[in-house]
């Protein structure tokens, strides 16, 4: 009998012995890759080193299962339970227990599992013994699947996993229904590439995924259609904009609430009837169409177009229904009201947005080459008609909203507003929501406000804020001030001289801090009176960490400029603003606070004055000891030696950093922060890796010094553990500092705003 002292041990004893007799392509790594014991053909494993309740083991396994429904993989017909140190295993049936893994587990698999009640193994396997070992691979070799039905918990992990297996399908291959008049049957109906694992889905239509219908979307679709859709209670707490907005409609009028982009029609659910009288609605994805009408097409005033003909599919959208269309914007349906002057015009909308790190992809959309975007460049110019959400508001505006007391309520990041003064409107009230709850993972807030088509600027906004808790309910955050920002970094605060002895025989570097292979889009500057180049521009935190930046060189990206010696210390400031989401992670934060130069004039009548000398200071001893300052020392391939200046390094004698460190009055913390900063350089001096010859800033250390490696049991080994202690209180620190002393100062000046 084996004594393994773990059940790691014993698994991977088993998988050795038992792989290479199944298919010798498999590596452990492929087995075990859902955070479960393993998955090897039909087989899910479950290794215990002695097997002690066999009820409780098995439920662990029903719950393993459960997730690999859920994530749309196929579900084994066998599970084995195995005894390591009794060289035993116990097979079980999993159809047998398809009721229980059809539920959703929450928590670790491997708690709470005492109570549960199974039925006998079907099989037990002495593998200590030949027969037994055979029939262990035998069955290991088996590819049998126990099939799942489709229902919410699961649907959007076999989504994922049928676009995966058919690159190009479409929404209507893998959803398709028999109603309507376009009638392919998708792959839930009829199963064939999941043919062995799953049951054919059979309700007539997909109303039952009614909230998840943007999760289904393809590939193609979930590019070019930029569905968030908007949770319940947001839905029924903008309500109160809507009734304000009806409120407003003047005696004796009609009026309609206009929602182009409705998608299931989320927003409009739980309106009252009469409310829904009012409503016209559309939208452009086809099954999202057939829902709506099912759902509240009895309901509402029109749905467009009002019922489906032969041609209304048209590549997975609705001939017809593309608001960005001039087609819809002549639609006689809708403009039978907007040329009436006793109707009202509502927009109620959630347009579709682009994630910023989206924009780029979004090159070649089609909603670029739409009708409504060709009409918005000839009067917005720059990037404002690259936001797909601009375009909704922008032409919501322009062609519907034509009386004052016509109204918008939209959902949009505050942007549009804030910093691209799209619209100059009056804001009646507003809501600001916690974007993680439209389908992201992003803490953002998104602001629902409603704007009254009436000229007006104002300079501040203020918006209450609501999360969602756990059990559904909202939550109060607070009144948010927004404020509208009007000058940039680039413009007032970056240096652009030139020097007569400037050259363009340097460097450029990467992210990195080192020498990058890419193709430049900047020159190579070079001067002795150069420190390095900082990257902190944009008004957005959409990309934090690529959009904020300190190298010794140009970066090849651009969007920088050059920090020169003699006034770097004035330009520190944008580098710490540029690092306020990294510290302030509340969803009340990012896309509400922006950076902005509005605060320049005082800005630089103090620091001419020198009142700012000492706050300064504090911002280069950040800047020292901030991680993201990815300033390096080394030798270049233009045979200059180029060293960190903005660290506190001294070992190779002064950096212009510690010089004017130097100046700064110590406070107790900015004391300790120096003390941890020694700790720090003093274990990575006891570490292989330092080289006397460098100076190094924190970002070195870490790159270059704190390394390590991953062990057998996959658990990260630090190589100097004095380092990589010292680098974590340092970060813990630094936050603390710079909330402290930066942040305020930065708001003062509205570097931050
Ligand atoms: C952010 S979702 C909002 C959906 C729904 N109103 C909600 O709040 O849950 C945006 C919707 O716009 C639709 N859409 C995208 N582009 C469109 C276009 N050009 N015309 C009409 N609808 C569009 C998408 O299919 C999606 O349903």
């Amino acid at each position: 009998m084996p004594s393994f002292v773990n059940e790691r041990e014993g698994q991977i004893d088993f998988y050795n012995r038992f792989i290479p007799l199944v298919d010798h392509s498999l590596n452990v790594d492929d087995i075990i890759a859902d955070n479960n014991d393993g998955v090897l053909n039909g087989n899910l494993l479950e290794f215990k080193l002695r097997v002690s309740d066999l009820n409780a083991h098995l439920f662990q396994c029903i719950k393993y299962l459960s997730a690999l429904r859920i994530k749309g993989r196929p579900i084994p017909s066998n599970i084995l339970i195995i005894d390591c140190n009794g060289e035993t295993a116990y097979l079980y049936n999993s159809a047998d227990y398809l009721d229980e893994i059809e539920k959703v587990y929450y928590g670790a698999a491997s708690r709470d599992n005492a109570g549960f009640v199974g039925s006998s193994f079907n099989e037990k396997i002495d593998y200590s013994r030949h027969i037994g070992q055979s029939r262990i691979i035998a069955l290991l070799r088996e590819k049998l699947y126990t099939k799942i039905h489709i229902d919410e918990n699961c649907i959007v992990g076999w989504a994922t996993a049928f676009y995966r297996s058919v690159p190009n399908a479409r929404k209507e291959d893998f959803l398709g229904d028999r109603t309507g008049q376009h009638r392919t049957i998708g792959e839930i109906r009829n199963p064939t590439v999941f043919r062995d694992f799953i049951y054919p889905y059979t309700g007539q239509s997909n109303v039952k995924f009614q909230y998840l219908m943007d999760k289904l979307n393809d590939t193609l679709q979930k590019k070019n259609l930029g569905a968030f859709y908007t949770p319940e209670v947001y839905a029924e707490k903008s309500h109160e904009l809507l009734r304000m907005a009806i409120a407003r409609v003047p005696e004796g009028n009609d009026y309609i609430i206009l929602d182009r982009c409705a998608g299931t029609g989320n927003l409009e659910k739980k309106l009252t009837d009469e409310e829904l009288s009012h409503c016209v609605l559309s939208t452009v994805e086809y099954y999202e169409y057939k829902v709506l009408q099912e759902l509240i097409g009895s309901k509402v005033r029109h749905i467009i177009p009002p019922v489906e003909s032969s041609d209304t599919f048209n590549a997975g959208l609705v001939r017809g229904a593309d608001a960005l269309s001039k087609d819809y914007l002549e639609n006689p349906l809708i403009k039978q009201y907007v040329d009436n002057p006793n109707c009202t015009i509502i927009l109620f909308e959630n347009p579709p947005y682009t994630e910023p790190q989206a924009v780029e992809g979004q090159k070649n959309a089609p909603w670029k080459k739409s009708y409504v975007i060709s009409e918005m460049k000839k009067e917005c110019s720059g990037t404002i008609s690259n936001d797909l959400g601009n375009a909704f508001i922008w032409s919501g505006f322009k062609y519907y909203l034509r009386q004052p007391t016509d109204s918008y309520i939209v959902y949009s990041p505050v942007k549009y507003w804030k910093a691209q003064h799209l619209i100059n409107k009056k804001m009646i009230e507003g809501f600001a929501f916690n974007r993680r709850h439209f389908h992201t993972n992003i803490d953002a807030c998104i602001m629902c406000a409603c704007w009254s088509n009436e000229e007006g600027t104002s300079d501040v906004l203020h918006i209450d804020g609501f999360d969602i808790k756990g059990n559904g309910e909202l939550v109060f955050a607070g009144t948010l001030p927004v404020y509208r920002i009007y000058k940039l970094y680039s413009n007032n605060y970056n240096d652009k001289r030139t020097f007569e002895d400037d050259t363009f025989d340097g460097i450029t570097l990467g992210l990195d801090g080192i020498e990058s292979p890419n193709n430049s889009r900047i020159r190579p500057l070079y001067n002795d009176n150069l420190l390095g180049y900082m990257i902190a521009g944009s008004s957005g935190f959409d990309k934090p960490d690529l959009e904020s930046s300190l190298l010794v060189a140009g970066c090849y990206r651009g969007n920088g400029f050059f920090l020169r010696k003699d006034n770097y210390l004035e330009k520190l400031p944008m580098f710490c603003a540029s690092r306020y989401i990294t510290y302030n992670r509340a969803w009340t934060e990012r896309a509400r606070i922006m950076k902005s130069a509005d605060g320049a004039a005082r800005f630089k009548a103090d620091v001419a004055s020198g009142n700012l000398d000492q706050w300064l200071r504090k911002c280069l001893l950040f800047t020292c000891l901030e991680m993201q300052n990815h300033m390096r020392t080394f030798k270049g391939s233009d045979g200059r030696f180029y060293r960190n200046e903005l660290c506190l390094d001294t070992t190779n004698g002064e950096t212009i950093a510690s010089v004017d460190i130097d100046k700064l009055n110590l406070n107790e913390d900015e004391k300790r922060l120096l003390a941890q900063w020694d700790t720090l350089l003093e274990a990575a001096k006891e570490t292989e890796e330092y080289d006397e010859t460098l100076t190094y800033g924190v970002y070195q250390i870490f790159a270059e010094i704190d390394t390590s490696y991953k062990d057998e049991d996959d658990n990260t080994v630090w190589n100097n553990v004095a380092v990589h202690t010292a680098l974590s209180t340092l970060k813990t620190l630094i936050k603390e500092y710079y909330n402290k002393e930066i942040v305020p100062m930065l708001f003062k000046y509205e570097f931050l705003k």
